[in-house]
C-alpha cells in the first residue's frame, strides 16, 4: 500500500520510522512518503495561505499549491491505482473508526492533506474530486491546530491492518471495537499483586467458561462507558 501525506509540518511524521510501522515502511509492506507542501508554492517566500474572503479570523490555505501537489502525486501512485482516495483530516468530517481503517486499508492509494490555519480553500476539495475519491475525516468532536496528528492516528490504525504488519494476526481479531464491543480485561502474573488478585475463572483453565467470562465483561464495560455502541 502506498500513503502520501502533505503537510508544511513534514517532521511530525518522524515518529511513523519507529516501531511497527517504521518496521512495515523498512520491508515494504508500506511505502509511506511524506510532502511538504511548500516544495509546490509558486513565490520565493513559499507563500501557503492568506487571508479569508468575507473577512474573519486566521488565514485560508491557498489553492494552487494543493492542486500542484494534487495533480503530481495523484499520478505518481501505483500503476494499477487509477484514481487515488484522497483523505483530509477535518473536524467537520464523518468520524473515523474501525470500520474506516478496515475500509481504507483495502486501497492501494492514499493521498492525505493535512491542512492547518483557518482551514483549505473549499475549492481544493471538489478539484480533488475530479481526481480522486474525496473524504473529509474527523478523528473525533475537538478541534486540533491541524490535520497532522489526525493523520498519524488514521495512518497507525490503518497501516496495522495491512497483512504482515502485526505479527500476530489473531491479536487484531481480539481487540477493541472489532466486534463493536470494548475489549475484555487482561491480566498477567503474578496472580496474587498488592491484595488484588486475577479472577479466579482465568486461572480455571476451563477454555468455555473464560469465554464467557470475557464476553460478559465486554458487554459490561461497553454498556458502561460507551453505551453509544450498543445501539448502533
Ligand atoms: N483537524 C483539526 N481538528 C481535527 C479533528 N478533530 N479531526 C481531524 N482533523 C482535524
Amino acid at each position: 500500500m502506498r500513503i502520501d501525506v502533505v503537510s508544511i509540518f513534514p517532521s511530525y511524521f518522524d515518529g511513523l520510522t519507529l516501531s511497527l510501522l517504521g518496521k512495515a515502511r523498512a520491508t515494504g509492506l508500506l511505502d509511506l512518503q511524506i510532502h511538504d507542501l511548500r516544495n509546490w508554492a509558486g513565490d520565493r517566500h513559499r507563500t501557503v495561505d492568506d487571508t479569508p474572503y468575507g473577512g474573519g479570523a486566521g488565514m485560508v490555505m491557498k489553492p494552487e499549491p494543493w492542486a500542484l501537489a494534487l495533480d503530481d502525486l495523484a499520478s505518481s501512485g501505483p500503476e494499477a491505482v487509477d484514481r487515488p482516495t484522497i483523505i483530509f483530516p477535518s473536524p467537520a468530517g464523518e468520524l473515523f473508526r474501525q470500520k474506516t481503517a478496515r475500509d481504507f486499508a483495502a486501497r492501494e492509494h492514499i493521498i492525505i492533506g493535512c491542512g492547518r490555519y483557518e482551514g483549505i480553500d473549499e475549492r481544493v476539495f471538489e478539484y480533488a474530486a475530479s481526481l480522486g475519491e474525496v473524504r473529509l475525516v474527523s478523528l473525533g468532536d475537538y478541534v486540533l491546530n491541524g490535520g497532522e496528528v489526525a493523520a498519524m492516528a488514521m495512518i497507525e490504525a490503518v497501516g496495522r491492518l495491512i497483512p504482515g504488519v502485526v505479527g500476530n494476526p489473531e491479536s487484531l481479531v481480539e481487540e477493541s471495537h472489532e466486534d463493536g464491543l470494548l475489549e475484555y480485561p487482561s491480566y498477567t502474573k503474578p496472580a496474587a499483586w498488592r491484595d488484588r488478585s486475577v479472577p479466579d475463572v482465568l486461572l480455571s483453565g476451563n477454555h468455555g467458561a473464560i469465554a464467557k467470562w470475557r464476553g460478559e465483561q465486554q458487554l459490561e464495560r461497553t454498556r458502561q462507558r460507551r453505551p453509544d455502541l450498543l445501539s448502533d
